[in-house]
């Protein structure tokens, strides 16, 4: 959730420091900060604001030098205050300004579990803390285990954490050197070519670096590096022949592969556009047209080597995930159950690792995660694994991900890097996904006569001239948002295959304008929350032209004929008209099974000019964070 960047340089490395925390900003903005080794000390900068005015301080205080250390932070232990945004430092036992002068500065990614009983511990021997974050304890235990030599400091230091880190770490008595690890959270290793050989960068993602270097390592769980003036090392805890830690705690010197990776720069480019979300919601067409490019048929290979085999042998499907991803695996349900046949269960994967249940080792186990990244997920995998499920396939946006490297089998989205933190394209792209999913299971199963192959591909590859359509249905969509500006509460319908799609709008608007939104099954309505709606309470209503309508148009009765004012996404041959308390945006003609791809975009662009209206961060909403890489 927090973003990272390291150097060491020949040359002031601030300005690659700030410009890959403005490119990692969408990780978490509670705060940022950075520290160099300058004249002989370590300085630091650090902000409640955004990266701009730390870029600004920095100036300011003439903060400049060849290795450093910075942060975008996530609060999760300790407010999101100055005190405790990182680097943080450590002067070392009894040291009486103890955050003024640093001989140590660390910068973290994740969650130090046990960091009370190490903090007392540090305590006890003479360090003083003078933050609340969890954090804290690694910079004094890099300086209690420091002997001259930073590389074997943190390694003597890493057995004693339990949780989850990334971590960059400097020093005051090697100015020419930054040492990091991984443990459950994203690091990457930048190698400098051409006019900056000799460079080493640290970073959560290769985008941070993007225009500095493309030669990439990712370091793989339980490394540690060693960067400094043109040499870097890289060491393993884990054990190749059992793939846990070594039971002694060493370290082993392992070779990585470097790759040359083109980050996605123009993704942080707005363009025409007011926000990264609204770019991202206008993308989609793009992002599904791309997500389809490398499918000639529906064949099991889309989704891996293991596949062919893997399809014949299971009978049922668990899909785990969080979020919106999660409701994606909602609307995959219905898609597995009605045209593969495939018994389906949905997990919140945040629960499913924390109740007993039933574990089936036929069962095909499908995580669904735009960044590969959410802790939740992956335990919630890993947890299904120790089960005894060893089918596992993830749908996701990120091919170096943790959660691709996880999994036997993957599908990768092809929607590009998504940095508003309201998942948009993500979502359609992870429908695509989960619908090829959907038809190569029927077709393994005997489920899929070859012309309905043909109609649902010719479906799919028509999508992003429809979406396209929808799109276009945004002037109608701001005058509504007007209105909803106004209010504090709304109400989501939906049936079938579109209750998560009334799910998801509804956590799309509170997510970004802060306006409280629920979601029901519309035929929910009348067993508790009609005593609810009155004028104040705008009930919105997905209302494809599909089996469930007539139904959908009584429980609209309900509503009206409690005084609710209703706003209906109605497909074009509904025959739904506004009339009094009933306003209708006409969406095109019933898309059939594909039609959550279409009903889903107006949603989005409701809550988007919603929060725009409202004045909020859209792009970075308050308390959110891109990838939730903490439990
Ligand atoms: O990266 P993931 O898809 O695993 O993320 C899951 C959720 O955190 C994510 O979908 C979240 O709900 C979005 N911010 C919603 O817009």
């Amino acid at each position: 959730m927090c973003g990272i960047v390291g150097a060491v340089s020949t040359r002031n490395i601030v300005p690659v420091l700030i410009e890959g925390l403005k490119r990692l900003e969408y990780r978490g903005y509670d705060s940022c900060g950075v520290a160099v080794h300058q004249h002989g000390q370590l300085r630091r900068a650090r902000s409640t604001a955004r990266v701009a005015e730390l870029e600004a301080n920095v100036a300011a205080d003439e903060i400049a030098g060849t290795t450093g250390i910075a942060h975008t932070r996530w609060a999760t232990h300790g407010a999101p205050v100055v005190n405790n945004a990182h680097p943080h430092f450590s002067a070392g036992p009894h040291a009486p300004g103890a955050d003024a002068v640093g001989r140590v500065a660390v910068v973290h990614n994740g969650i130090i579990e046990n960091h009370d009983e190490l903090r007392a511990e540090l305590q006890a021997a003479g360090y003083r803390f003078v933050t609340q974050t969890d954090s804290e304890v690694i910079a004094h235990l890099v300086d209690h285990h420091y002997r001259g030599d930073l590389y074997a400091a943190v390694q003597q230091l890493l057995p004693r954490l339990r949780g989850t880190y990334a971590i960059a770490v400097f020093c005051l008595d090697e100015p020419h050197r930054v040492v990091g690890a991984r443990e459950g959270s994203p690091l990457i290793l930048g190698i400098g070519a051409g006019e900056r050989a000799g460079d080493h960068y640290l970073a959560s993602d290769a985008m941070a670096l993007s225009g500095v270097t493309d030669q990439i390592v990712y370091l793989e769980e339980g490394d540690v590096v060693d960067l400094q003036l043109g040499h870097s090392a890289i060491g393993s805890r884990t054990d190749a022949a059992t793939g846990k830690p070594r039971a002694d705690g060493r370290f082993a010197a392992v070779q990585r592969p470097v790759r040359t990776v083109q980050a996605h720069t123009e993704a942080a480019e707005l363009g025409p556009y007011r926000h990264h979300m609204q770019k991202e919601i206008f993308e989609q067409p793009k992002a599904i047209a791309d997500t389809l490019d490398a499918v000639g048929g529906v064949e099991p290979s889309l989704f891996g080597e293991a596949a062919a085999a893997a399809f014949g042998q299971v009978d049922s499907v668990l899909i785990l995930a969080c979020g919106t991803s999660y409701y994606a695996g909602l609307v995959a349900k219905q898609w597995l159950e009605s045209i593969a046949k495939m018994p389906t269960a949905v997990e919140v994967a945040s629960e499913y690792r924390y109740r007993d249940s039933v574990p089936h080792p036929r069962t095909l186990v499908v995580t669904i995660t735009q960044s590969g990244e959410t802790a939740d997920t992956l335990a919630a995998l890993k947890h299904a694994r120790s089960l005894g499920m060893a089918h596992t396939l993830t749908v996701c946006n990120v091919a170096t991900s943790a959660m691709v490297r996880e999994c036997a089998m993957a599908f990768i989205t092809r929607a590009g890097v998504e940095i508003g933190v309201a998942s948009t394209k993500a979502f359609t792209t992870q429908l695509v996904g989960l619908f090829l999913l959907t038809l190569a299971l029927a077709k393994s199963r005997g489920q899929l006569g070859a012309e309905a192959e043909a109609q649902h591909l010719h479906a799919l590859r028509h999508l992003p001239v429809a979406v396209q359509g929808v799109l276009a249905l945004e002037p109608q969509v701001i005058a509504w948002a007007e209105v909803f500006a106004r209010k504090e509460n709304a109400l989501f319908l939906g049936r079938g295959a579109h209750y998560p799609i009334a799910l998801e709008g509804a956590l799309k608007l509170k997510e970004i304008s802060y306006i409280h939104a629920e979601a029901y099954p519309a035929g929910e309505l009348k067993h508790g929350p009609l005593a609810l709606v009155t004028a104040e309470m705008p009930v919105v209503t997905v209302a494809p032209n599909d089996a469930l309508l007539e139904k959908l148009k009584s429980n609209l009765q309900e509503v009206r004929a409690r005084g609710g004012e209703l706003f209906v996404f109605a497909d074009a041959d509904t025959r739904i008209e506004s009339g009094e308390g009933l306003h209708v945006i006409r969406m095109p003609e019933n898309y059939g099974a594909l039609s959550p791809l279409l009903h889903v975009v107006p949603l989005q662009l409701l809550a988007y000019h919603t929060a725009c209206a409202r004045g909020t961060d859209v792009d970075k909403p308050r308390n959110l964070a891109k990838s939730v890489t903490v439990e």
